[in-house]
């Protein structure tokens, strides 16, 4: 299961408080995703320049590399409040409308998995991002009538995971969109250092860039992976965090040098062996590990993909030379790879 592996991108149950301590405050604090901070930093001081709210944001990439931390600096950057919710989350139309009419000018409304958020709630949305108004439907039929409420000057900041569900009329309502990408090792290892510091948990220079390697180029799994290699230093060791004991504890949690797990191993096997390397359809592949298909799309693949280990193509998804490679199996000559 998704929540019971060490290295999943999505957060867990013990992951909010943990964030709450490790996250960076300020822009000058957040390592990575430098081209995002240096156009963020200039949005950002545009817009305190003029006095004004911020344009709304779109901010998507992969899970677990920092959408939730940005908004929260943001907000503090701009002086300003926060609300936070989920696409999910808000399900009636009321539920909006409580939530905007109680924020002040310039706040915030962060908005996560906004690729979830239901049509009816989405169109509510778009005056509201547009002109600052909420249009409420009193009664019913022909004799039904549209109230006008003015709202505060506010900010939305949605983040996806998913860039393509979302509506083009949703897309087009966002004065900036950022990309999140994977984070090189030097910068997961100068998070895990940070974290450490912030632990006060001694840390040698490879036990960070260990976790680093092992960490799918995800803050969230590198912080994830330094609690539960601090806990086995701690226990078999005298607390310090050395190499030898770094690559134990992930050895132990069955985490390889690529980061891959168990269950991302099953995938590329079932890609190589049940379908020949593929071209396989999403659902097909889905159905043969017994996961669905959203997960595999929103979770395995795009740290597979960015290792080159599966491609996704038009015809379905691909094993590659790295994949056989990685798997130490023979290529099978006759199979339909190109
Ligand atoms: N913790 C999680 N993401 C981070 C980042 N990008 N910089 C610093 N600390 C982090």
């Amino acid at each position: 299961m998704e929540e019971d592996r060490i290295i999943s991108a999505q957060e867990l149950k013990d992951d909010r408080a943990w964030d709450l301590t490790l996250r960076p405050q300020s822009l000058d604090d957040y390592i990575g995703q430098k081209q995002v901070k240096t156009n963020l930093d200039v949005v950002l001081q545009a817009a305190k320049q003029r006095k004004e709210a911020l344009d709304h944001v779109l901010l998507f990439g992969p899970p677990g590399l920092g959408k939730t931390t940005l908004a929260h600096i943001i907000s503090k950057e701009m002086g300003a409040g926060i609300k936070v919710t989920s696409g999910p989350a808000i399900s009636k139309a009321g539920d909006l409308a409580a939530i905007i009419t109680n924020l002040q000018d310039g706040d915030i409304l962060f908005i996560d998995e906004i690729h979830r958020l239901n049509k009816t709630i989405e169109e509510i949305l778009y005056p509201a991002m547009e002109d600052f108004a909420l249009d409420i439907v009193l009664g019913k039929g022909p004799s039904a009538q549209i109230l006008r409420l003015d709202l505060p000057k506010f900010t939305l900041i949605g983040a996806t995971t998913r860039y393509n569900l979302i509506s083009s009329p949703l897309r087009d309502r966002f004065g900036v969109t950022f990309r999140l990408d994977f984070y090189n090792d030097d910068e997961i290892a100068k998070i895990v250092k940070r974290s450490a510091d912030i632990l006060t948990v001694p840390i040698a220079q490879e036990a960070s860039h260990e976790i680093a390697s092992r960490s799918r180029a995800t803050p969230r799994i590198a912080n994830r992976i330094l609690k539960r290699v601090r806990d086995y230093a701690q226990v078999k060791h005298d607390g310090n965090i050395s190499h030898d004991i770094t690559r134990k504890a992930l050895d132990m949690m069955a985490v390889d040098k690529y980061g891959l797990d168990d269950l991302d191993r099953r995938l590329l096997k079932a890609l190589v062996e049940n379908f020949a390397g593929g071209p396989v359809g999403i659902g097909t592949l889905a159905a043969a590990v017994q996961e669905e298909a959203g997960t595999i799309e929103e979770i395995f693949e795009p740290y597979l993909m960015q290792l080159g280990f599966l491609a996704r193509t038009s015809k379905g998804r691909i094993a590659t030379d790295k994949t056989y490679e990685y798997l130490g199996l023979e290529k099978n000559k006759d199979s339909k790879l190109f």
